[in-house]
């Protein structure tokens, strides 16, 4: 805030609605309605939208032309100002929308303070959170390919890399990695589904809704839509000025997205566990320790699945804002501006940097191997194989369990079984076996739509880009 107002607020400037008061703000009571300190981020999107308000007004006669040429002349210098770090901000002018008009009105005098023929600070406000939300849901979408993109070129080069897959975090059985990796590529693709679907109603506009029962003045709010490039109107005035559910959509989306992130970055951390060891993490991506010198923490993943709970936050932040709200426009939806934009920031922030983190990952393709060894991960390869055989599942599930547990005391996995010990537990058993017991094996035969085998995973991939390509 370049310039401060004297204290008491005694002679600060008079407020655009000081003339129904008979005393001046308190200064702390200033500070606590005051949004100029946050909402000046809309301040763009404030002047577009202001343009675009009072061209309708022009072309429908409501204001003089010479004053929309001055409007048009005073806010490309307020713009300039705000861009080049000029203008002075004021918290006596309480919020981004009364600070520019009364710039504007220093300007160019009258016409400045015919701008607001028609309009309310309301359905301004609304009109600007939609309008700047829709750009930061278009960004977002951008960084959110760049990281299903990274997803799938990694998965292209590890279609074939065999690895545990895991329930309850014990090995299960094989899968490839670039299946597990194009599991996320699906999760982010849902998430980008989700923000493009909320695109669309956020897209409409409020102006002209004014303070919550629209105007009397001849307006054209079609026109108003058109310019700014909203899809349509709010079809209701009251609705229009107080609902938040666009942007608790975005937040609802923007959580789950986290949600996804989050579970990507606790993998990366397990996995660079060297207890694991299935991927490398470069060194930028993680930082030592004050204490302990031989310490590299994955602090960006970590970081990642912290941050999580900050979008959750904002998420139940705007639910609890309108939960109560009687129609239609309470002073708390002012409140709606820092979660939000705090959401959105994250949200970009962590798009940004997963898909360079991806970058850094290095899988380590041996230690995937060996813990498969482990596991016995292809017990249930060896009952499919039985029940192939003629043998009912039940009865195949038992004799493998006890061939585990042969395995196990001799401390070895199925594969290193003798083919003679394996028939001791079924006659069914022949050579071909050693086929099914391996990893590769195991992978190779779920070659269904959705399955891990490398030409199902590489068949997904194929279809994945002509998908990211055509959204
Ligand atoms: N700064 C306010 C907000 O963010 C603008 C709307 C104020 N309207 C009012 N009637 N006080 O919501």
């Amino acid at each position: 805030m370049q310039h401060e107002d004297s204290p008491k607020g005694a002679s600060a400037p008079a407020k655009a609605w000081s003339g129904r008061f008979a005393e001046p703000a308190d200064r702390l009571m200033q500070r606590y309605t005051a949004s100029v300190a946050f909402d000046r981020r809309l301040a763009e999107v404030d002047i577009r939208g202001s343009l675009a308000h009072a061209r309708m007004l022009a072309r429908q006669g409501i204001l003089p032309a010479g004053d929309l040429a001055d409007i048009e002349r005073g806010m490309a210098l307020v713009a300039a100002e705000i861009r080049d770090g000029r203008f002075e901000w004021s918290v006596a002018r309480e919020d981004v929308h009364l600070n520019i008009e009364a710039r504007l009105t220093e300007l160019v005098g009258d016409a400045g303070k015919r701008l607001h023929t028609g309009r309310s600070r309301n359905d301004q406000v609304a009109t600007d959170v939609r309008l700047w939300l829709r750009g930061e849901i278009d960004a977002l979408l951008a960084l959110l390919r760049a990281v299903r993109g990274r997803l799938l070129d990694m998965a292209e080069a590890h279609a074939a890399t065999v690895m545990p897959g895991f329930t309850h975090l014990q090995v299960a059985q094989p899968v490839t990695f670039g299946h597990h990796l194009m599991a996320y590529f699906e999760m982010f693709s849902r998430d980008a589904e989700r923000l493009a679907d909320c695109r669309r109603r956020v897209n409409r506009l409020p102006l002209g809704a004014a303070a919550l029962a629209g105007t009397g003045f001849p307006i054209d709010r079609e026109s108003v839509a058109a310019e700014l490039g909203f899809d349509g109107v709010c079809e209701n005035s009251l609705d229009a000025v107080s609902d938040r559910d666009f942007a608790i959509e975005f937040l609802a989306a923007g959580a789950l997205a986290m949600a996804h992130v989050s579970r990507l970055a606790e993998e990366l951390v397990l996995w660079m566990n060297p207890r694991f060891g299935f991927v490398d993490i470069a060194d930028r991506f993680c930082t030592g320790s004050s204490i302990m010198p031989q310490k590299k923490n994955p602090d960006v993943p970590e970081l990642m699945r912290g941050k999580a709970g900050r979008v959750y936050g904002s998420l139940v932040a705007l639910l609890t804002l309108v939960k109560a709200q009687p129609l239609a426009y309470n002073k708390d939806n002012q409140e709606d501006k820092e979660p939000l934009f705090d959401a959105a920031d994250t949200l970009a922030d962590t798009f940004t940097i997963l898909a360079e983190l991806l970058g850094g990952v290095t899988p380590r393709a041996d230690r995937m191997r060996a813990a498969l060894a482990e596991g016995y991960a292809t017990a249930t390869d060896l009952a499919d194989y039985l029940v192939r055989k003629g043998m009912p599942f039940r009865d195949a599930h038992e004799v493998v369990a006890r061939a585990v547990r042969e395995a196990e005391a001799a401390g070895v996995d199925l594969a290193a079984l003798p083919l003679a010990r394996l028939r001791a537990f079924s006659p069914l058993v022949e050579a071909d076996v050693a086929e099914v017991l391996t990893p590769e094996g195991s992978a190779a035969t779920r070659r269904h739509t959705g399955g891990t085998a490398p030409e199902a995973v590489r068949a997904a991939i194929a279809r994945a880009r002509a998908r990211l390509a055509a959204a």
